[in-house]
């Protein structure tokens, strides 16, 4: 069973962020994105999927016994993104990783530790792990051999935290993202037009507050959470919908959206702009980018974006990297003791049988083996069978399964 476990994951380590977004789900919301994943389920022979897109990477994680050849991998990213240049398809091996067996459980606790973050030590991923675990369950997307190796994994990450000092000094992306916005010079009272109320946008505006910025107007598809955020920023809430009509103008455009396409088109740029030529400062941190390539390429921006982040990173990377080994052994620990689990799951899933086919035995004892002779007892000699074969039924159920577990146990 190990061997099924399997990941296709893009990464930061081998391409650029920009890219990552053409091997992600490009899905309008949540019932078109389940509809996309259940059919790659079905189409792959895939037996459970897990679905992790995140900031510095996209991840399929699934079990299945079909091996993870060109042929496949080619297929599969073809079904991803039917619109995926063929020359991109073609080269997909330059790109994508595809692992298997105890390789994929490494990558997964490698990445649930944060050891393979462009921000090493950035906690973010273990939230992302859960929701996408979480909404993957739901959907009935990941079954009980993916949610053994995703507990494993958060055990295994939170072991990380507080063994090693990898998390010590707190970076993320958008702390870093940060960073270079005060870099801009950006006055206080700038205009900023937020674009996006997730968990992404209301960490930037805990830095905001933190550093004091006073006139922020924030967008939202869901205006209940543009006014969350609003409030905790003291300023004004809008719904998505409103911003093509907005007419104040703006000094710095922070954009970070769960949306798979462009929000910010060259079209509504120019509308946001009312004609100003002054140098707008841009963030982006959405995967796949939320602002399109033609805004960038075609004004005077100060454009932030994760990928131009990659040099901060990698000084935070510096200060971590010894950690880095010894989060490993962690892990290690962890990656060993997994057969063993997943042998004990296997084993619960094969016992699950046996109280069914014991409560069976029992009947056909009493209404068909012996029914004559159980005919024949008087009420208190019944009553009395009765009791010792619920009895001998529940020690008989117990029996196996603590056989199984402490076979288990003594491999380990
Ligand atoms: N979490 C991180 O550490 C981190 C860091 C850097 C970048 N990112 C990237 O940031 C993006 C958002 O991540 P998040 O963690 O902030 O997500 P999140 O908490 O799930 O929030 C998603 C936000 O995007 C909005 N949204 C989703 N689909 C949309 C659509 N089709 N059109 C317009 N708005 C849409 C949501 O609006 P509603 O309120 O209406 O649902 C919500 O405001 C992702 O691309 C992620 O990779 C995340």
């Amino acid at each position: 069973m190990l061997a099924n476990y399997k990941i296709l994951t893009v990464t930061h380590k081998h391409t650029k962020l920009r890219e990552i977004g053409d091997f992600v789900i490009k899905a309008a919301d949540n019932s078109a994105l389940r509809e996309r994943l259940e059919a790659l389920k079905a189409g792959f022979q895939l037996d459970e999927l897990l679905y992790l897109p995140t900031c510095n990477r996209v991840m399929y994680f699934f079990t299945t016994a079909r091996p993870l050849d060109a042929q496949f991998v080619s297929g599969f990213f073809q079904s991803v993104n039917p619109e995926l240049p063929a020359t991109t398809l073609n080269q997909a091996e330059d790109v994508v990783q595809c692992l298997e067996g105890e390789a994929a459980l490494e990558h997964l606790l490698e990445v649930s530790a944060s050891i393979d973050s462009l921000v090493i030590g950035e906690r973010q991923i273990l939230r992302q792990l859960r929701e996408a675990f979480d909404q993957c369950w739901e959907w009935g997307l990941a079954g009980n051999f993916i949610r053994l190796a995703y507990q494993q994994a958060v055990v295994a990450a939170k072991a990380v935290y507080s063994n090693t000092r990898i998390g010590e000094k707190p970076v993320s992306v958008v702390s870093l993202a940060v960073q270079k916005l005060l870099n801009s010079g950006l006055n206080k009272d700038a205009r900023i037009l937020i674009i996006g109320a997730g968990q992404t946008n209301q960490l930037v505006g805990k830095f905001l507050v933190k550093h004091a910025f006073t006139n922020i107007t924030v967008f939202n598809r869901t205006l209940a959470k543009a006014e969350q955020l609003a409030d905790m920023l003291d300023g004004k809430a809008l719904s998505l919908d409103a911003l093509p009509a907005f007419t104040e103008g703006f000094d710095c455009l922070i954009v970070c959206t769960g949306a798979t396409r462009a929000v910010v088109t060259p079209e509504l740029y120019t509308q946001l702009l009312q004609g100003e030529t002054g140098r707008k400062v841009v963030i982006d941190l959405s995967v796949p980018h939320n602002v399109s390539e033609e805004v960038v390429e075609n004004n005077d921006i100060n454009y932030i974006e994760i990928e131009g982040l990659r040099h901060l990173a990698k000084a935070n990377h510096a200060f971590r990297e010894q950690e880095i080994e010894e989060a490993k052994n962690i892990l290690r620990e962890y990656l060993q003791e997994f057969p063993a689990l997943l042998k004990q799951r296997q084993l619960e899933i094969a016992m699950r049988r046996v109280p069914t086919e014991i409560k069976a035995v029992r009947h056909k004892a009493v209404n068909e083996v012996f029914r004559k002779e159980v005919e024949m007892l008087d009420g208190q000699t019944r009553e009395l069978m009765e009791r010792m074969l619920a009895y001998m039924e529940k020690k008989c159920i117990g029996i196996p399964m603590k056989a199984a577990r402490e076979a288990v146990m003594t491999r380990k």
